[in-house]
């Protein structure tokens, strides 16, 4: 492996345009498609802006060997325990019917209560329902809240609004925007024991309670890898949706975490999402080396963090239906790859994570990417977009968004000599862009998928485990310490506590 990464790290570095000089078929090479079918259209993965090269795929595809990536991809799709700290497998493909079979038709059981419950709310067995407060955090929140920020740009079914944080203008946010006779609460929590969301959870029921719904309970929906929990807290078990321990919560969209998007854009688009997903499951399950659309651009940034020191990456998603799908896959990548050990416990030899961020287009143009174009950090970056508007505007809004996508990678990549400095561009920035026909339930589906793959991809060539995250814990047992009171900290906390009238 090591002798690999030599051997990777010592090949020449031509530029990008000298890439492309050298190999006309360069972007025929490096560029793939997932197709979803005839109504969903299909994705564009174009990875040729970046300094992959036949060396290089040659290389990073003998690494991929070295680590068993196959055996690692089909124990992943087996169901195999490969969350070997939790002991626990990663079955999120089977909630999209990709995966142990055993483990596929529990979802398909898990999915068909759901479907019964989202379609007996729409018929109105819950009486009039117009809102729903979705209370989850991290997991259970982010892709339910770009899901329905994606998904509902021209009406919904039910106007879904999401609240993860304790600080309690978010929940008095929402709670302002809703009417209580007509609000169902979601409690969205694999544990349902966290704290933020149990607390948020809490005030809403007392927000019903205090406008007149004499059953605040019996507007509960709880959505939990422990339902046996969520009964004790006091939700019929009508209502609970369960969903598997196997499924961990930064992967749980599609499971019974995606109630209110279900809600929201109806069963069928749902479903279609669901399909999106296991288009791209297949793809990668089934498809070997560097055409795996997922493991090339894992390829890519294990070239730009570990061979090349880039300690960020960054994703514009040029549709504005898409600006909360950096904050998702900042999530994905930084909570699953953020490690500092492999999985047998002993410490990785190279960077893991970059710092993940990103914007949308334009706005991030007039912002942010005076750095991306001239600063000292070089940045990979990940271009999102769609062929198909969104809106129903004068097409040049559209048009001029695209174009503008286009000329951020081409202006990274070419650069500019200028004999003032100051006006100079380096050039030979590295993107990859993503380019939808169409921005629907299918392909939204799709681009999560292909980055949890992606995310699962790295993780294999890095042997980390991608599926833990303890690195959370700590902050929060000190947090409850505090509370407890009792216990002593550094000279700063105390002071800090102390001036905030918590000590
Ligand atoms: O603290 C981190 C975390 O455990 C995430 O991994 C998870 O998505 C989030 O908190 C919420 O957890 P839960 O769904 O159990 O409330």
């Amino acid at each position: 492996m090591a002798a690999l990464w030599t051997q990777l790290a010592d090949l020449p570095r031509p530029t990008l345009a000298e890439l492309f000089a050298r190999d006309e078929a360069r972007v025929d090479t490096l560029t793939g498609r997932i197709e979803l079918g005839e109504e969903a259209g299909g994705i564009r993965f174009d990875w040729s802006k970046t300094h992959l090269d036949a060396a290089h795929l040659d290389l990073f595809e003998k690494l991929a060997a070295a680590v068993d990536f196959n055996g690692q991809r089909k124990a992943l799709f087996d169901g195999e325990k490969i969350n070997v700290t939790e002991g626990r497998a990663a079955e999120h493909t089977a909630q999209r019917g990709v995966g142990r079979d055993s483990s596929v038709e529990e979802a398909m059981a898990l999915h068909a209560r759901m479907k019964s419950l989202v379609e007996a709310i729409h018929e109105g067995a819950l009486g009039e329902v117009k809102y729903l407060i979705h209370i989850g955090i991290g997991g259970s929140a982010l892709g339910p809240k770009l899901a329905i920020d994606a998904l509902t740009r021209d009406g919904a079914k039910v106007d879904v609004h999401v609240v993860a944080n304790i600080d309690g203008c978010a929940m008095e946010q929402a709670i302002s925007r809703c009417d209580p006779a007509t609000t169902l609460i979601a409690v969205a929590s694999k544990t349902f024991t966290t704290t933020e969301t149990m607390t948020n959870a809490t005030s809403a029921l007392n927000w019903l309670r205090e406008n007149g719904v004499e059953d605040p309970y019996g507007r509960v929906v709880a959505l939990t890898a422990y339902p046996e929990k969520a009964v004790e807290w006091g939700v019929d078990e009508t209502r609970v949706l369960p969903f598997s321990e196997s499924v961990g919560g930064r992967y749980s969209l599609w499971s019974s975490i995606g109630f209110p998007v279900a809600l929201a854009i109806g069963w069928d688009e749902f479903v279609e999402f669901l399909e999106g997903a296991a288009a791209v499951d297949l793809h990668f399950r089934d498809t070997d080396g560097a055409a795996n659309l997922p493991l090339r651009a894992a390829f890519a940034d294990q070239l730009y963090t570990r061979l090349r020191g880039c300690q960020a990456r960054a994703c514009f998603a040029y549709d504005e239906r898409m600006a909360l799908l950096p904050f998702y896959l900042q999530q994905l990548e930084m909570e699953s790859n953020g490690k500092s050990v492999k999985a047998d416990g002993s410490p990785v030899d190279g960077p893991t994570a970059p710092i993940t961020w990103g914007g949308v287009g334009t706005d991030a143009q007039h912002a942010v990417f005076q750095l991306l174009h001239q600063g000292t950090v070089i940045t990979p970056i990940d271009f999102i977009a769609s062929i198909a508007a969104g809106d129903d505007l004068d097409p040049a809004h559209h048009r001029i968004l695209l174009m503008n996508c286009f000329a951020q990678g081409a202006a990274l990549m070419a650069g500019k000599d200028a004999t003032d400095k100051a006006r100079a561009y380096a050039g030979d920035r590295p993107s990859a862009t993503m380019l939808v026909d169409d921005l629907n339930p299918a392909t939204l589906g799709a681009l999560i998928a292909f980055h949890e793959h992606r995310t699962f991809a790295n993780a294999a060539l890095m042997q980390i485990n991608p599926f833990d995250q303890f690195g959370v814990e700590l902050g929060k047992e000190i947090a409850k310490s505090i509370e407890k009171g009792g216990a002593r900290f550094d000279a700063s906390t105390t002071a800090l506590l102390e001036a905030a009238g918590l000590a």
